[in-house]
């Protein structure tokens, strides 16, 4: 049936092989979640309560929900190269704003992880395209780390260091929006976490960066809030 509706796009029956799996993988999942949990679809279609928000890479290797051993329900998602907190990032603000305020998550999660092939591009100088942009705003965490970064000589422990304080700043980025600094300010529960992620192990581990409170926020970022909601 695929065959045919996609009849003039697949070039090899590899191709439609390798598609078709998603559905024939898809329709098991169901049956066997349904053999598991009988009440599982119909409890899902009655909305959603996430505790957590996942900032994370689009890297495939790195699924929130199988890594964590979750399911459905348990977490929102949005996902881009290298898991940066961009300001200019409407789809990312929106995500933040909509789980905090609509949602009410309680836990902010970056999670990066080693060998993120964005953060490895942003250490070099090669042009790669449209998303040398992107990667530009990782240039600028390497400026910021610039004397720690240059005195490690093993070019894999540098690499992996951005990789550590690139997730670092992510979590700065997010405690400077007011999205997060209203929410503090309104009494709600929300903590913002960084997360690294090892592809090698499997093993997600906590930076133990963790901030809850505008208190460790650097001044010149700090909003006037009760001045805003006059
Ligand atoms: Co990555």
């Amino acid at each position: 049936m695929l065959r045919t509706f996609f009849h003039s796009g697949f070039k090899s029956e590899k191709m439609i092989r390798s598609y078709k799996k998603l559905f024939d993988n898809n329709e098991k999942w169901v049956s066997d979640t349904n053999k598991n949990n009988p009440d599982f679809f119909n409890s899902l279609a009655q909305g959603q309560s996430p505790e957590f928000l996942w900032i994370g890479c689009s890297d495939s290797r790195v699924p929130a929900n199988e890594l964590t051993g979750t399911a459905p329900g348990d977490i929102f998602v949005t996902r881009n190269i290298a898991n940066m907190v961009v300001h200019t990032d409407m789809s990312m603000l929106s995500v933040l704003d909509y789980s905090i305020n609509v949602l009410g998550v309680k836990h902010v999660m970056v999670v990066g992880h080693y060998g993120c092939g964005g953060v490895k591009a942003a250490m070099g100088t090669k042009q790669v395209g449209l998303i040398d942009n992107w990667l530009r705003n990782i240039k600028d965490v390497y400026r910021l780390h610039e004397t720690e970064l240059n005195a490690i000589e093993n070019e894999s422990d540098r690499f992996n260091r951005l990789v550590e304080l690139n997730i670092k700043e992510q979590v700065f980025n997010l405690t400077k929006t007011s999205i997060v600094q209203n929410a503090w300010a309104n009494g709600q529960s929300l903590l913002v976490h960084g997360l690294v992620y090892d592809v090698h192990t499997g093993l997600l581990k906590d930076l133990n960066i963790s901030i809850g409170d505008i208190s460790k926020v650097e001044s010149v970022y700090k909003f006037d809030l009760q001045h805003s909601l006059q």
